[in-house]
């Protein structure tokens, strides 16, 4: 059977609950038809606090939760943090993890995002975890190395799944830049995630997804690349036209 195309819409710190809100209330019927074949998988990541009233407004939608980070501890004295039950019990059946703004700013490592991973996991929320090379590391052709290494305690934590997961390549020169790689560039570099990926965890449903400047113009060649299942948007998912115009042109 033929996998759904996954679109993440990240709002990141963006999305004020009235703009969130008006996104899914003003939309409510084009919504609907953006996934009235359900071979589309949307998913909206709204900022902690908005989780469950988002979800409120999902109900009757074809459309999922998800957070944009969360703790590696399953519960215990972590102030400011939020487990990955908690997310289930707001609702959420995805979470980004390994985000590069979570990975520079917080300091997260390789290990605590794998970590993540098994914690989300247990709690049935699907991990959607995030790996890409700096421009320097592009430039001295370390992009595979620095991936392999990304993922690496990944694989160790994840050698028994035989769930689902989402991989999301943003490579962190592409960022909020309006700069994306090549067909040719994608295309490499996605089909060797796949391999490695498939060969690495064998029993695992891994979907790669593409995340990095996706807007309407770029997201026609990006979705033609085979290895790559799904779009991770950032600016453009903020608004309603420019989000759908790019769910529609999914195949
Ligand atoms: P962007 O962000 O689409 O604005 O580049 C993507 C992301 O950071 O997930």
């Amino acid at each position: 059977m033929k996998k759904p195309m996954v679109f993440v819409a990240n709002w990141k710190m963006n999305m004020p609950f009235k703009s969130g809100l008006s996104f899914i209330q003003d939309n409510v019927d084009l919504l609907a038809q953006l996934n009235d074949n359900h071979h589309k998988k949307i998913i909206l990541c709204p900022s902690f606090p908005f989780l469950m009233p988002i979800k409120k407004e999902l109900n009757q939608l074809p459309l999922f939760l998800g957070a944009q980070n969360c703790s590696e501890h399953a519960e215990g004295p972590f102030t400011g943090q939020v487990s990955a039950h908690m997310l289930a019990e707001a609702g959420c059946n995805y979470c980004i993890i390994g985000h590069s703004e979570c990975r520079s700013m917080l300091k997260e490592t390789n290990e605590q995002i794998a970590a993540k991973a098994t914690q989300l996991i247990k709690a049935k929320v699907i991990p959607i975890i995030c790996i890409g090379e700096t421009l320097e590391q592009k430039m001295s052709q370390k992009t595979t190395e620095v991936l392999c290494n990304q993922l690496t305690p990944l694989i160790k934590e994840l050698k028994q799944h035989t769930g689902t997961i989402y991989i999301a390549y943003e490579p962190i020169w592409a960022i909020g830049t309006g700069k994306t790689p090549s067909g040719y560039e994608l295309e490499e570099i996605s089909a060797f995630l796949v391999n490695f990926l498939n060969q690495e965890l064998p029993n695992t449903n891994t979907t790669l997804l593409y995340g990095g400047s996706v807007n309407e113009a770029n997201t026609q060649e990006i979705l033609n690349i085979p290895a790559i299942g799904g779009l991770l948007i950032g600016g453009a998912s903020l608004d309603f036209k420019n989000f759908q115009k790019i769910v529609s042109l999914s195949r």
